[in-house]
Protein backbone atom coordinates (compact mmCIF):
# COMPACT_ATOMS: atom_id res chain seq x y z
CA UNK A 1 0.00 0.00 0.00
CA UNK A 2 1.05 3.39 -1.21
CA UNK A 3 2.27 6.27 1.85
CA UNK A 4 -0.95 8.28 2.76
CA UNK A 5 0.57 12.11 1.03
CA UNK A 6 -0.53 15.44 1.90
CA UNK A 7 1.70 18.14 -0.54
CA UNK A 8 0.99 21.40 0.31
CA UNK A 9 1.87 24.38 -2.25
CA UNK A 10 2.63 27.92 -1.02
CA UNK A 11 2.51 30.21 -4.23
CA UNK A 12 -0.34 27.93 -5.54
CA UNK A 13 -1.75 30.89 -7.80
CA UNK A 14 1.53 31.07 -9.71
CA UNK A 15 3.07 30.11 -12.62
CA UNK A 16 5.11 27.25 -11.38
CA UNK A 17 2.64 25.54 -9.73
CA UNK A 18 -0.01 25.69 -12.51
CA UNK A 19 2.43 25.21 -15.48
CA UNK A 20 4.83 22.36 -13.89
CA UNK A 21 3.59 20.95 -10.46
CA UNK A 22 -0.28 20.42 -10.89
CA UNK A 23 0.71 18.67 -14.42
CA UNK A 24 2.94 16.63 -12.82
CA UNK A 25 0.72 15.28 -10.14
CA UNK A 26 -1.63 14.58 -11.98
CA UNK A 27 0.61 12.84 -14.24
CA UNK A 28 1.89 10.57 -11.21
CA UNK A 29 -1.77 10.24 -9.76
CA UNK A 30 -2.74 9.13 -13.55
CA UNK A 31 0.67 6.09 -13.33
CA UNK A 32 -0.61 5.28 -9.84
CA UNK A 33 3.27 6.35 -8.81
CA UNK A 34 1.28 7.88 -5.27
CA UNK A 35 -1.17 7.32 -3.34
CA UNK A 36 -4.56 7.96 -5.43
CA UNK A 37 -5.97 10.00 -2.17
CA UNK A 38 -3.38 12.40 -1.96
CA UNK A 39 -4.31 15.82 -0.56
CA UNK A 40 -2.76 18.76 -2.97
CA UNK A 41 -3.33 21.85 -0.69
CA UNK A 42 -2.96 25.00 -2.60
CA UNK A 43 -2.41 27.90 -0.77
CA UNK A 44 -2.76 31.81 -2.04
CA UNK A 45 -3.55 34.79 -0.65
CA UNK A 46 -6.35 35.30 -3.37
CA UNK A 47 -9.95 34.99 -2.28
CA UNK A 48 -10.83 31.81 -4.45
CA UNK A 49 -13.14 29.32 -3.82
CA UNK A 50 -12.54 25.68 -5.13
CA UNK A 51 -14.16 26.30 -8.67
CA UNK A 52 -12.33 29.56 -9.23
CA UNK A 53 -9.30 28.44 -8.04
CA UNK A 54 -9.57 25.73 -10.77
CA UNK A 55 -10.78 28.24 -13.36
CA UNK A 56 -7.86 30.41 -12.78
CA UNK A 57 -5.40 27.28 -12.95
CA UNK A 58 -7.04 26.40 -15.86
CA UNK A 59 -6.25 29.44 -17.76
CA UNK A 60 -2.20 27.94 -17.76
CA UNK A 61 -2.73 24.74 -17.19
CA UNK A 62 -1.23 22.46 -20.51
CA UNK A 63 -3.90 20.08 -20.84
CA UNK A 64 -7.30 21.11 -19.22
CA UNK A 65 -9.32 17.24 -19.65
CA UNK A 66 -6.19 16.09 -17.63
CA UNK A 67 -6.92 18.42 -14.93
CA UNK A 68 -10.34 17.13 -14.13
CA UNK A 69 -8.54 13.73 -12.34
CA UNK A 70 -7.23 15.48 -9.53
CA UNK A 71 -10.07 18.07 -9.26
CA UNK A 72 -11.08 16.27 -5.95
CA UNK A 73 -7.47 15.95 -4.55
CA UNK A 74 -7.24 19.50 -4.31
CA UNK A 75 -8.11 22.03 -1.70
CA UNK A 76 -8.19 25.33 -2.31
CA UNK A 77 -6.79 27.21 1.32
CA UNK A 78 -7.07 31.42 1.35
CA UNK A 79 -4.31 32.36 3.91
CA UNK A 80 -1.92 34.85 4.63
CA UNK A 81 1.54 34.00 4.40
CA UNK A 82 2.27 36.60 7.14
CA UNK A 83 0.25 35.68 9.75
CA UNK A 84 1.07 33.17 12.07
CA UNK A 85 -2.45 32.44 12.95
CA UNK A 86 -3.34 31.49 9.74
CA UNK A 87 -0.45 28.49 10.00
CA UNK A 88 -2.61 26.81 12.79
CA UNK A 89 -5.94 27.15 11.08
CA UNK A 90 -3.63 25.48 8.52
CA UNK A 91 -2.13 22.60 10.48
CA UNK A 92 -5.53 21.93 12.02
CA UNK A 93 -6.53 20.84 7.82
CA UNK A 94 -3.67 19.06 7.76
CA UNK A 95 -3.65 17.12 10.92
CA UNK A 96 -7.22 15.97 9.95
CA UNK A 97 -6.27 14.57 6.71
CA UNK A 98 -3.41 12.85 7.69
CA UNK A 99 -2.40 9.98 9.73
CA UNK A 100 0.73 8.62 11.95
CA UNK A 101 3.13 7.80 8.83
CA UNK A 102 1.39 10.68 6.36
CA UNK A 103 4.47 11.66 3.91
CA UNK A 104 4.18 15.68 4.07
CA UNK A 105 5.54 17.72 1.85
CA UNK A 106 5.69 21.47 1.58
CA UNK A 107 6.59 23.20 -1.41
CA UNK A 108 7.63 26.87 -2.21
CA UNK A 109 6.41 27.52 -5.01
CA UNK A 110 7.41 31.24 -4.40
CA UNK A 111 9.59 33.62 -5.02
CA UNK A 112 13.18 33.59 -2.65
CA UNK A 113 11.71 37.01 -0.53
CA UNK A 114 9.72 34.58 0.74
CA UNK A 115 11.29 31.58 2.12
CA UNK A 116 12.11 33.26 5.70
CA UNK A 117 8.46 34.53 6.26
CA UNK A 118 7.23 30.67 5.37
CA UNK A 119 9.99 28.92 6.97
CA UNK A 120 9.90 30.78 10.02
CA UNK A 121 6.17 30.08 10.33
CA UNK A 122 6.34 26.65 9.27
CA UNK A 123 8.70 25.99 12.15
CA UNK A 124 6.40 28.01 14.47
CA UNK A 125 3.35 26.45 13.81
CA UNK A 126 4.59 22.95 14.59
CA UNK A 127 3.67 21.81 11.24
CA UNK A 128 7.64 20.42 10.42
CA UNK A 129 9.24 19.51 13.65
CA UNK A 130 12.92 18.82 13.03
CA UNK A 131 12.95 15.26 14.16
CA UNK A 132 10.02 14.09 11.75
CA UNK A 133 11.46 12.62 8.95
CA UNK A 134 7.69 12.41 7.49
CA UNK A 135 8.09 15.94 6.83
CA UNK A 136 9.77 17.82 4.15
CA UNK A 137 10.18 21.35 2.68
CA UNK A 138 11.06 22.16 -1.04
CA UNK A 139 12.60 25.26 -2.37
CA UNK A 140 13.23 26.35 -6.06
CA UNK A 141 16.00 28.08 -7.18
CA UNK A 142 17.57 30.93 -6.56
CA UNK A 143 19.36 30.03 -4.08
CA UNK A 144 20.52 33.10 -2.63
CA UNK A 145 21.88 36.35 -4.96
CA UNK A 146 25.28 35.79 -4.08
CA UNK A 147 28.00 33.68 -1.85
CA UNK A 148 27.02 35.93 1.52
CA UNK A 149 22.96 35.91 1.22
CA UNK A 150 22.82 32.14 0.31
CA UNK A 151 24.71 30.95 3.80
CA UNK A 152 22.16 33.88 5.75
CA UNK A 153 19.52 31.19 3.71
CA UNK A 154 20.94 28.35 4.44
CA UNK A 155 21.29 28.65 8.22
CA UNK A 156 18.00 30.11 8.73
CA UNK A 157 16.98 26.75 6.71
CA UNK A 158 19.30 24.76 9.00
CA UNK A 159 18.24 26.79 11.95
CA UNK A 160 14.61 25.29 11.76
CA UNK A 161 14.84 21.94 10.01
CA UNK A 162 16.97 19.23 9.48
CA UNK A 163 19.07 18.65 6.40
CA UNK A 164 17.40 15.60 5.71
CA UNK A 165 13.78 17.51 5.65
CA UNK A 166 15.43 19.93 2.88
CA UNK A 167 14.84 19.66 -1.03
CA UNK A 168 16.40 21.85 -2.98
CA UNK A 169 15.36 22.09 -6.58
CA UNK A 170 17.07 23.12 -9.61
CA UNK A 171 15.26 21.53 -12.27
CA UNK A 172 17.80 21.00 -15.03
CA UNK A 173 18.71 17.76 -12.47
CA UNK A 174 15.36 16.14 -13.27
CA UNK A 175 15.63 16.01 -17.08
CA UNK A 176 15.98 12.90 -18.62
CA UNK A 177 19.43 13.02 -20.33
CA UNK A 178 21.07 14.85 -17.27
CA UNK A 179 20.18 11.75 -15.21
CA UNK A 180 21.63 9.58 -18.22
CA UNK A 181 25.49 10.82 -18.00
CA UNK A 182 26.62 9.26 -15.17
CA UNK A 183 24.97 6.04 -17.12
CA UNK A 184 26.63 6.66 -20.03
CA UNK A 185 29.87 7.36 -18.51
CA UNK A 186 30.35 5.00 -16.01
CA UNK A 187 28.29 2.37 -17.62
CA UNK A 188 30.10 1.96 -21.13
CA UNK A 189 33.52 1.25 -20.80
CA UNK A 190 34.38 2.49 -24.12
CA UNK A 191 33.60 5.76 -22.18
CA UNK A 192 35.01 5.66 -18.88
CA UNK A 193 38.34 4.41 -20.24
CA UNK A 194 38.95 7.48 -22.15
CA UNK A 195 36.74 9.86 -19.53
CA UNK A 196 40.32 11.79 -18.59
CA UNK A 197 42.81 14.62 -19.84
CA UNK A 198 45.05 11.88 -22.20
CA UNK A 199 41.90 11.52 -24.03
CA UNK A 200 39.23 14.22 -23.99
CA UNK A 201 40.38 17.94 -25.91
CA UNK A 202 38.26 19.72 -24.76
CA UNK A 203 34.35 20.10 -23.56
CA UNK A 204 31.11 22.58 -24.28
CA UNK A 205 28.45 23.28 -22.29
CA UNK A 206 26.09 25.09 -23.77
CA UNK A 207 22.23 26.50 -22.98
CA UNK A 208 21.82 28.79 -26.08
CA UNK A 209 18.22 30.47 -25.42
CA UNK A 210 15.85 32.23 -28.42
CA UNK A 211 13.45 34.30 -26.27
CA UNK A 212 14.46 36.97 -24.31
CA UNK A 213 13.19 37.97 -20.86
CA UNK A 214 9.87 37.69 -21.63
CA UNK A 215 7.83 38.85 -18.73
CA UNK A 216 10.67 38.49 -15.80
CA UNK A 217 12.62 41.55 -16.27
CA UNK A 218 11.78 42.36 -12.19
CA UNK A 219 13.14 38.92 -11.40
CA UNK A 220 15.83 38.68 -14.37
CA UNK A 221 16.93 42.48 -14.01
CA UNK A 222 18.39 41.68 -10.69
CA UNK A 223 20.09 38.39 -11.60
CA UNK A 224 21.20 37.93 -15.10
CA UNK A 225 22.82 34.77 -16.82
CA UNK A 226 25.41 34.12 -14.59
CA UNK A 227 23.74 34.29 -11.11
CA UNK A 228 20.24 32.63 -13.31
CA UNK A 229 22.02 29.96 -15.38
CA UNK A 230 25.59 28.97 -14.31
CA UNK A 231 25.45 29.26 -10.87
CA UNK A 232 23.18 26.63 -11.23
CA UNK A 233 22.43 24.65 -14.05
CA UNK A 234 25.82 24.92 -15.82
CA UNK A 235 27.69 24.16 -13.18
CA UNK A 236 25.57 21.16 -11.86
CA UNK A 237 26.51 19.78 -15.36
CA UNK A 238 30.22 20.56 -15.67
CA UNK A 239 30.26 18.16 -11.85
CA UNK A 240 28.53 15.53 -13.12
CA UNK A 241 30.64 15.48 -16.36
CA UNK A 242 34.33 15.84 -14.59
CA UNK A 243 33.46 13.86 -11.57
CA UNK A 244 35.34 10.89 -10.20
CA UNK A 245 33.98 7.24 -9.57
CA UNK A 246 32.10 7.18 -6.86
CA UNK A 247 32.37 5.02 -3.91
CA UNK A 248 28.79 3.95 -4.39
CA UNK A 249 25.48 5.64 -6.04
CA UNK A 250 23.70 6.69 -2.64
CA UNK A 251 23.11 10.62 -2.66
CA UNK A 252 25.96 11.61 -0.59
CA UNK A 253 28.75 9.58 -2.06
CA UNK A 254 27.76 11.12 -5.43
CA UNK A 255 27.66 14.38 -3.77
CA UNK A 256 31.36 14.09 -2.61
CA UNK A 257 32.63 13.85 -5.99
CA UNK A 258 30.79 16.55 -7.02
CA UNK A 259 31.60 19.16 -4.49
CA UNK A 260 35.55 17.69 -5.31
CA UNK A 261 34.88 19.18 -8.72
CA UNK A 262 33.61 22.24 -7.87
CA UNK A 263 35.95 23.24 -5.31
CA UNK A 264 38.59 22.75 -8.09
CA UNK A 265 37.34 25.03 -10.89
CA UNK A 266 39.80 27.85 -11.92
CA UNK A 267 38.36 30.22 -15.07
CA UNK A 268 40.37 32.17 -17.49
CA UNK A 269 39.94 36.23 -16.90
CA UNK A 270 40.91 36.64 -20.31
CA UNK A 271 38.35 34.06 -21.95
CA UNK A 272 35.61 35.97 -20.35
CA UNK A 273 32.55 37.77 -22.57
CA UNK A 274 29.62 39.04 -20.86
CA UNK A 275 26.99 40.49 -22.93
CA UNK A 276 23.89 41.93 -23.52
CA UNK A 277 20.86 41.86 -26.40
CA UNK A 278 19.86 45.03 -28.16
CA UNK A 279 16.39 45.89 -26.77
CA UNK A 280 17.19 44.51 -23.32
CA UNK A 281 16.96 48.07 -21.44
CA UNK A 282 13.38 49.00 -23.51
CA UNK A 283 11.80 45.68 -21.25
CA UNK A 284 9.18 45.56 -19.07
CA UNK A 285 10.59 46.10 -15.16
CA UNK A 286 14.02 46.64 -16.48
CA UNK A 287 16.58 49.50 -15.13
CA UNK A 288 17.26 51.89 -18.17
CA UNK A 289 20.76 52.24 -17.42
CA UNK A 290 21.22 48.47 -16.25
CA UNK A 291 24.39 46.44 -16.47
CA UNK A 292 22.76 43.03 -16.58
CA UNK A 293 24.12 40.54 -18.81
CA UNK A 294 22.21 38.57 -20.76
CA UNK A 295 25.05 35.98 -22.05
CA UNK A 296 27.79 34.80 -20.22
CA UNK A 297 30.95 32.90 -22.36
CA UNK A 298 33.89 31.42 -20.43
CA UNK A 299 36.79 28.71 -20.66
CA UNK A 300 37.41 27.36 -17.22
CA UNK A 301 39.68 24.52 -16.35
CA UNK A 302 38.75 21.03 -13.39
CA UNK A 303 42.49 21.11 -11.28
CA UNK A 304 41.53 17.43 -10.74
CA UNK A 305 43.97 14.49 -11.74
CA UNK A 306 41.78 13.72 -14.40
CA UNK A 307 40.59 16.72 -16.14
CA UNK A 308 43.89 19.01 -15.34
CA UNK A 309 44.82 21.08 -18.13
CA UNK A 310 41.29 20.26 -20.48
CA UNK A 311 39.81 23.66 -21.68
CA UNK A 312 36.27 23.29 -20.45
CA UNK A 313 33.54 26.19 -22.41
CA UNK A 314 30.57 27.64 -20.39
CA UNK A 315 27.95 29.28 -22.65
CA UNK A 316 24.93 30.67 -22.12
CA UNK A 317 22.55 33.17 -23.32
CA UNK A 318 19.67 34.96 -24.41
CA UNK A 319 18.32 36.16 -28.12
CA UNK A 320 20.75 33.69 -29.97
CA UNK A 321 20.38 31.58 -32.79
CA UNK A 322 18.71 28.42 -31.68
CA UNK A 323 16.78 26.97 -28.44
CA UNK A 324 19.66 24.29 -27.75
CA UNK A 325 21.10 22.56 -24.34
CA UNK A 326 24.12 20.38 -25.20
CA UNK A 327 27.52 19.16 -23.68
CA UNK A 328 30.05 18.43 -26.68
CA UNK A 329 32.73 16.39 -25.05
CA UNK A 330 35.52 16.51 -28.24
CA UNK A 331 38.70 14.10 -28.05
CA UNK A 332 42.14 13.66 -28.78
CA UNK A 333 43.07 13.31 -32.40
CA UNK A 334 44.46 9.58 -32.87
CA UNK A 335 48.02 8.90 -33.24
CA UNK A 336 47.45 7.69 -36.62
CA UNK A 337 46.29 11.24 -37.96
CA UNK A 338 49.34 11.56 -39.75
CA UNK A 339 49.52 8.64 -41.38
CA UNK A 340 46.41 9.56 -43.63
CA UNK A 341 46.05 11.38 -46.60
CA UNK A 342 42.71 12.76 -45.36
CA UNK A 343 42.33 15.27 -42.75
CA UNK A 344 40.13 13.42 -40.03
CA UNK A 345 37.72 15.12 -37.78
CA UNK A 346 38.01 14.52 -34.01
CA UNK A 347 35.25 12.15 -32.24
CA UNK A 348 32.74 13.80 -30.20
CA UNK A 349 30.32 13.04 -28.25
CA UNK A 350 26.99 15.50 -28.25
CA UNK A 351 24.82 14.70 -24.62
CA UNK A 352 21.51 16.62 -25.73
CA UNK A 353 19.64 17.71 -22.92
CA UNK A 354 16.74 20.10 -24.94
CA UNK A 355 15.11 20.43 -27.05
CA UNK A 356 15.51 16.70 -27.69
CA UNK A 357 17.03 14.32 -25.20
CA UNK A 358 19.77 11.92 -26.63
CA UNK A 359 23.11 11.21 -27.70
CA UNK A 360 25.32 11.22 -30.38
CA UNK A 361 28.62 10.12 -31.65
CA UNK A 362 30.89 11.26 -34.44
CA UNK A 363 33.21 9.30 -35.74
CA UNK A 364 35.26 8.92 -38.83
CA UNK A 365 34.06 6.53 -41.73
CA UNK A 366 35.29 5.25 -44.90
CA UNK A 367 32.77 7.21 -47.76
CA UNK A 368 30.76 4.39 -48.77
CA UNK A 369 31.45 2.86 -52.87
CA UNK A 370 34.96 2.88 -54.42
CA UNK A 371 36.84 5.46 -53.11
CA UNK A 372 39.03 5.58 -50.14
CA UNK A 373 38.02 9.23 -48.60
CA UNK A 374 36.99 9.47 -45.07
CA UNK A 375 33.92 11.49 -43.71
CA UNK A 376 32.63 12.10 -40.55
CA UNK A 377 29.18 10.28 -39.67
CA UNK A 378 26.97 10.31 -36.58
CA UNK A 379 25.34 7.28 -34.58
CA UNK A 380 22.36 9.15 -33.15
CA UNK A 381 20.35 7.89 -29.93
CA UNK A 382 17.17 10.37 -29.83
CA UNK A 383 15.77 9.22 -26.50
CA UNK A 384 11.68 10.75 -27.20
CA UNK A 385 11.87 8.88 -30.48
CA UNK A 386 12.26 5.70 -29.33
CA UNK A 387 9.89 5.98 -26.35
CA UNK A 388 6.19 5.03 -25.64
CA UNK A 389 3.81 7.75 -24.54
CA UNK A 390 5.19 10.80 -23.48
CA UNK A 391 8.42 11.22 -21.88
CA UNK A 392 8.36 12.22 -17.73
CA UNK A 393 8.97 15.91 -17.56
CA UNK A 394 11.61 17.00 -15.08
CA UNK A 395 9.11 17.69 -12.20
CA UNK A 396 7.59 14.46 -12.36
CA UNK A 397 10.67 12.85 -11.35
CA UNK A 398 11.76 15.30 -8.95
CA UNK A 399 8.07 14.67 -6.91
CA UNK A 400 7.91 11.28 -7.37
CA UNK A 401 11.84 11.44 -5.65
CA UNK A 402 10.54 13.47 -3.03
CA UNK A 403 7.94 11.23 -2.11
CA UNK A 404 10.26 8.06 -1.80
CA UNK A 405 12.68 10.27 0.61
CA UNK A 406 15.22 10.29 -2.48
CA UNK A 407 18.16 12.97 -2.76
CA UNK A 408 20.59 12.34 -5.41
CA UNK A 409 19.03 14.73 -8.10
CA UNK A 410 18.74 17.61 -5.17
CA UNK A 411 21.72 20.15 -4.35
CA UNK A 412 23.22 19.84 -1.26
CA UNK A 413 24.72 22.99 0.54
CA UNK A 414 28.34 22.90 -0.19
CA UNK A 415 27.22 22.10 -3.84
CA UNK A 416 25.59 25.28 -3.99
CA UNK A 417 28.45 26.94 -1.36
CA UNK A 418 31.43 26.43 -4.09
CA UNK A 419 29.32 26.93 -7.43
CA UNK A 420 28.90 30.63 -5.99
CA UNK A 421 32.05 30.96 -4.60
CA UNK A 422 33.17 31.08 -8.41
CA UNK A 423 30.22 33.09 -9.46
CA UNK A 424 30.44 35.91 -7.31
CA UNK A 425 34.67 36.03 -8.16
CA UNK A 426 33.95 36.05 -11.83
CA UNK A 427 31.08 39.01 -11.01
CA UNK A 428 33.80 40.89 -8.88
CA UNK A 429 36.52 40.68 -11.54
CA UNK A 430 34.29 41.44 -14.32
CA UNK A 431 33.84 44.58 -11.93
CA UNK A 432 37.03 45.08 -11.09
CA UNK A 433 38.58 45.08 -14.91
CA UNK A 434 37.95 47.50 -17.37
CA UNK A 435 35.87 45.15 -19.31
CA UNK A 436 32.04 46.20 -20.86
CA UNK A 437 29.39 44.36 -21.49
CA UNK A 438 29.16 43.74 -24.96
CA UNK A 439 26.02 44.69 -27.13
CA UNK A 440 25.35 41.99 -29.46
CA UNK A 441 22.16 41.89 -32.32
CA UNK A 442 22.83 38.28 -33.02
CA UNK A 443 24.88 34.88 -32.09
CA UNK A 444 26.74 36.12 -34.90
CA UNK A 445 28.55 38.80 -33.34
CA UNK A 446 29.32 36.90 -30.37
CA UNK A 447 30.72 33.49 -32.40
CA UNK A 448 33.44 36.02 -33.88
CA UNK A 449 34.37 37.48 -30.19
CA UNK A 450 34.72 33.84 -29.13
CA UNK A 451 36.84 32.79 -32.23
CA UNK A 452 39.32 35.53 -31.83
CA UNK A 453 39.65 35.01 -28.02
CA UNK A 454 39.56 31.02 -28.00
CA UNK A 455 40.05 29.99 -31.24
CA UNK A 456 36.98 27.74 -31.02
CA UNK A 457 34.14 27.59 -33.09
CA UNK A 458 30.78 27.71 -31.71
N1 LIG B 1 7.62 29.28 -13.47
C1 LIG B 1 8.56 28.39 -13.69
O1 LIG B 1 8.53 27.63 -14.69
C2 LIG B 1 9.72 28.26 -12.74
C3 LIG B 1 10.77 27.37 -13.08
C4 LIG B 1 11.84 27.21 -12.18
C5 LIG B 1 11.85 27.92 -10.99
N2 LIG B 1 10.83 28.77 -10.68
C6 LIG B 1 10.88 29.47 -9.39
O2 LIG B 1 9.70 29.17 -8.66
C7 LIG B 1 9.29 30.30 -7.87
C8 LIG B 1 7.84 30.67 -8.27
O3 LIG B 1 7.84 31.00 -9.64
P1 LIG B 1 6.50 31.37 -10.44
O4 LIG B 1 6.91 31.46 -11.86
O5 LIG B 1 5.38 30.47 -10.09
O6 LIG B 1 6.19 32.85 -9.90
P2 LIG B 1 4.82 33.64 -9.98
O7 LIG B 1 4.01 33.21 -11.15
O8 LIG B 1 5.15 35.09 -9.86
O9 LIG B 1 4.02 33.16 -8.66
C9 LIG B 1 4.41 33.58 -7.39
C10 LIG B 1 3.42 33.08 -6.35
O10 LIG B 1 3.79 33.67 -5.11
C11 LIG B 1 2.66 34.35 -4.57
N3 LIG B 1 3.07 35.56 -3.82
C12 LIG B 1 3.91 36.51 -4.23
N4 LIG B 1 4.04 37.46 -3.25
C13 LIG B 1 3.26 37.05 -2.22
C14 LIG B 1 2.99 37.57 -0.93
N5 LIG B 1 3.54 38.69 -0.50
N6 LIG B 1 2.13 36.88 -0.13
C15 LIG B 1 1.56 35.73 -0.57
N7 LIG B 1 1.80 35.17 -1.77
C16 LIG B 1 2.64 35.83 -2.59
C17 LIG B 1 1.85 34.76 -5.78
O11 LIG B 1 0.54 35.04 -5.36
P3 LIG B 1 -0.43 36.01 -6.24
O12 LIG B 1 -0.86 35.17 -7.40
O13 LIG B 1 -1.52 36.33 -5.33
O14 LIG B 1 0.40 37.19 -6.65
C18 LIG B 1 1.99 33.50 -6.63
O15 LIG B 1 1.14 32.49 -6.16
C19 LIG B 1 10.31 31.38 -8.17
O16 LIG B 1 11.32 31.33 -7.18
C20 LIG B 1 10.90 30.99 -9.52
O17 LIG B 1 12.23 31.48 -9.68
C21 LIG B 1 9.78 28.94 -11.53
Amino acid sequence: MKQKLIITIFGATGDLTARKLLPALTKLNKDRLIEEQTKIICIGRRDYDHASYLDSVRKIYPDNQDLDRIKPNIIYFNMSIEKQTDYFKLKELIDDESFEDTRKIYYLAVGPDLLEVISKNINASHLIEKKDINSSIVFEKPFGQDLESAKAINELLWGYFDEKQIYRIDHYLGKEMIQNILTVRFANKIFEDSWHNNSIKSIKYIVKETDGILNRGGYYDTSGALKDMVQSHLLQMLALVSMDVPKSYQSDDLKEEKVNVLKRIRYDKESLIMGQYEGYLNEKNVNKESKTETFVFLKAFVDTPRFKGVPMYLLTGKKLDIKESVIIVEFEETAEQHKWHFPLKTNKLYIKIAPQDGISLALNSKVPGLSDDVESVELEYCIACNSVGNMPEAYEKLLLDITKYHKRLFTRWDEIEYSWQLVDEIKQDFVASSKSLVTYKNFDELKKLIKEKTNEVF
